[in-house]
């Protein structure tokens, strides 16, 4: 779901590298001082505090049902808010109102920082390749009101280089300030932008500028080497806007290789704009804002329509789950803003008055790839109170911990394991955890040095793209000490639609409906959910509201297909994922309807839950289950976790040449296949539901390979086509 920055380095080593060199020197001023006195409290302190406090709170009620219309189903608002919140405040019905509005309020505030590039090295590895080091300053930061002129400035810019207002642009970069300035700029001359992940690939990029024919293209200038070579297919391009780098001088390059296509600078169309300011256009509500191409998981990307109402929509929503947000706080950005999950976070921040300071996935912590020994990541200098991560990013944080500390053994082990069970029985709601004193002592002995990887200041986390694990959820909370909100939703729901609650204990729920949308579930008797289920409800996930988009663009068959409008003329989107609603209203997915395969006798397998039981083996680093419905058993795409096989194979004595033929080896096979075993009994699966078969991949799967999801999940359908050779010898 991201684009190539982010992307690219979601799945690189980067994100396992974070926190684990900080980690190395976390425990090193801490000798048996820090022990005796932990003990000491460890035991005083539950006691003290059971008899100062008692019992634990009662179950707080966060959603609660409704009447609504369309399909019968079983309905939940959010509890706190009777009526869907559609704006964060009067007047802010568009996202060029909103701008408009929190510029002037917030005018003398920081709204977005970048950092200076200081040096930029080439480092040779010892294998020969070449690695870009960066040495970055301080933020350099421009206020509201500096960044409203320049919004305008560009607007006024468009014009008057003669983009036709009728016509859309497209951007299509990293996430970075000029984005966010383009984004707006374009509003304000309602302008419709269309977004496009780097990753989806050039048919992807061809396909999406030319289905909405845009006219203008705003985009990195490292880009236009890739769109010169593509300039036969972009046929609808005029302009070509490129963001300033100091490096970019390709610019005349493209013109002279691609006659038809007027280049410019993003600071050339600035600087035109100041000198022929022009009048708004300003858009209403209902107008398009954005088509969002995101990758389906079959053939070409759809354009998502995404109305300036579906977007205030959201960031307003979003504001009312973020705990006393506002001018004080300060977001980190670095996820791709083509992803719908990051461009709502910052219209949020943009809401609140939030300043915004810009990073990359490459260049996050100091260990990050990108980030040159003995100078500070973005989270060290930016001190961020607030970040937005998915699951996959928390996982590797998690990993690279865990490791660390097994590793060091010893004391550092030993201390980390108290201080990490103390805490969690704290957090999972006993008074007989470490509270307090204690927890402040563990903090500063434990956990301090951990929390210093994200700059020690994280207040928040929001979490979306994918479900978190309740392992790292609870990791998260208790090393970094900030809770999680845990957003479930898709593009087509203008991301939130459900959202965990910030004093909400529990994992593995996404929490109840955020205030812009209702949900449904709706029974799906041939799957076996219905609404009458017991505990509790079941059905496919159905989401209405203020958020809910207008459909795909130029595709009205699948458009009726997933939307419906009701009699009152509330848009739903039929999300194809199956949930069930708790008691107290919260939402948890818990199956997806087409990764349910009927088999060949008649039982339902749930691959994505077989696939998540799975994994938890060492010896996985990712993983395909795959039911054919003509036999009565599964099998399984294994990409095995490199190091850990080799290990057992040097431990085994098995002699081999290279992995690939590691994976070949019966032996090698055979391990792995005991291991999924031992994960399949503990998540007490169903003997049908155990891979009777699998087979061992040596490369990993990569979003640039078009394997996974840039979130990183799986893409079935291209799975089963590159590996249809593979999956039919698994079934012989
Ligand atoms: C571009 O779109 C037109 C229809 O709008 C279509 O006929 C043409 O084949 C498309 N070209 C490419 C390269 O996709
Ligand atoms: C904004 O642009 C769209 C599409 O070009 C148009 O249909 C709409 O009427 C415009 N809105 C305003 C308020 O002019």
């Amino acid at each position: 779901m991201m684009s190539e920055s982010a992307e690219s380095n979601l799945n690189t080593n980067t994100m396992k590298n974070v926190g684990i060199s900080d980690y190395l020197s976390i425990f090193k001023d801490n000798g048996t001082y820090g022990v005796t006195c932990a003990v000491i409290v460890a035991i005083v302190t539950p006691i003290l505090l059971s008899l100062v406090l008692q019992g634990r709170k009662k179950l707080k009620q966060r959603g609660v049902p409704v009447q609504v219309g369309g399909e019968a189903g079983f309905a939940v608002r959010n509890a706190r808010f009777p009526k869907l919140v559609e704006v964060p405040w009067e007047g802010a019905t568009t996202m060029a109102a909103l701008f408009e509005q929190s510029c002037k309020r917030y005018s003398q505030q920081n709204f977005l920082g970048t950092r200076k590039v200081i040096a930029k090295d080439l480092v040779t590895s010892s294998d020969g390749r070449k690695f870009e080091k960066l040495h970055l300053g301080e933020y350099q930061w421009e206020t509201y009101r500096q960044i409203f002129d320049r919004a305008c400035n560009f607007a006024s810019g468009l014009l008057k280089l003669g983009h036709d207002v009728d016509t859309r642009a497209a951007i299509f970069s990293e996430t970075r300030a000029e984005w966010l300035i383009a984004f707006q700029a374009c509003f304000r001359q309602n302008i419709t932008v269309v977004t496009i992940y780097a990753s989806l690939g050039d048919d992807a990029l061809i396909h999406s500028l030319n289905e909405t024919q845009v006219t203008t293209l705003i985009c990195d200038s490292k880009q236009l080497k890739k769109l010169a070579a593509l300039s036969s297919s972009l046929t609808t391009l005029r302009n070509i806007i490129y963001f300033d780098d100091e490096d970019s001088s390709s610019g005349s390059t493209v013109t002279q290789e691609s006659g038809n296509w007027q280049v410019s600078s993003f600071s050339e169309v600035e600087k035109l704009g100041r000198n022929n300011p022009a009048q708004p256009n300003l858009p209403i509500k209902k107008d398009i804002a954005v088509i969002m191409y995101t990758s389906g998981s079959t053939g070409l990307p759809k354009g998502v329509m995404m109305t300036h109402g579906n977007i205030v929509a959201t960031a307003a929503a979003v504001m009312t789950v973020i705990p006393s947000i506002g001018r004080k706080d300060v977001y980190l950005a670095y996820l791709p803003l083509a992803h719908v999950f990051e461009l709502a976070a910052e219209t949020v921040m943009l809401t609140a008055g939030a300043a915004i300071g810009y990073g990359s996935a490459l260049t996050l912590t100091d260990t990050s790839n990108k980030i040159k020994k003995g100078t500070k990541g973005d989270a060290s200098v930016l001190k961020p109170t607030l970040m937005a991560a998915v699951p996959a990013i928390l996982d590797r944080v998690r990993d690279g911990v865990v490791k660390k500390v097994e590793e060091k053994g010893g004391i550092v082990k030993k201390l980390f394991k108290i201080a990490y069970s103390r805490r969690l029985v704290a957090i999972e709601g006993s008074w007989f955890g470490a509270w307090g004193v204690e927890a402040l002592l563990w903090d500063i002995v434990v956990f301090k040095k951990i929390r210093s990887i994200l700059g020690g200041e994280i207040r928040f986390m929001l979490c979306g793209g994918a479900p978190l694990s309740g392992d790292t959820q609870r990791f998260i909370n208790i090393c970094m000490g900030a809770p999680i909100g845990q957003g479930y939703g898709l593009t087509e729901t203008c991301a939130g639609a459900a959202f965990s609650e910030w004093d909400d204990i529990s994992v593995g729920r996404v929490g109840p409906p955020l205030p812009s949308c209702y949900i449904k579930l709706v029974s799906w008797e041939e799957g076996g959910y219905t609404i009458s289920d017991k505990p509790m409800p079941r059905g496919e996930v159905v989401v209405g509201g203020a958020s809910v988009t207008a459909g795909y663009f130029s595709n009205d068959a699948k458009t009726a297909e997933v939307y419906k409008v009701d009699e009152k003329g509330m848009h739903w989107f039929y999300t194809g994922d199956i949930g069930r609603f708790h008691p107290d209203g919260c939402l948890e997915i818990i199956d997806r309807k087409k990764d349910i395969v009927k088999l060949q006798h008649g039982e339902y397998i749930s691959l994505g839950k077989v696939e998540a039981a799975l994994v938890s083996s060492k010896y996985v680093e990712n993983i395909m289950v795959y039911a054919d419905p003509y036999h009565n058993f599964c099998v399984a795409l294994v990409v095995p976790a490199r190091q850990t096989l080799e290990g057992w194979a040097k431990e085994s004595g098995i002699k081999y040449n290279d992995f690939p033929e590691l994976c070949e080896k019966a032996e090698a096979k055979n391990e792995v296949q005991q291991s999924l075993l031992k994960e399949a009994k503990a998540a007490k699966l169903d003997k049908f539901e155990i891979p009777a078969k699998i087979k061992l991949l040596p490369d990993p799967w990569t979003p640039e390979s078009g394997l996974v999801t840039a979130a990183l999940k799986l893409k079935r359908e291209q799975l089963k086509a590159k590996f249809k050779d593979e999956l039919d010898k698994l079934y012989k």
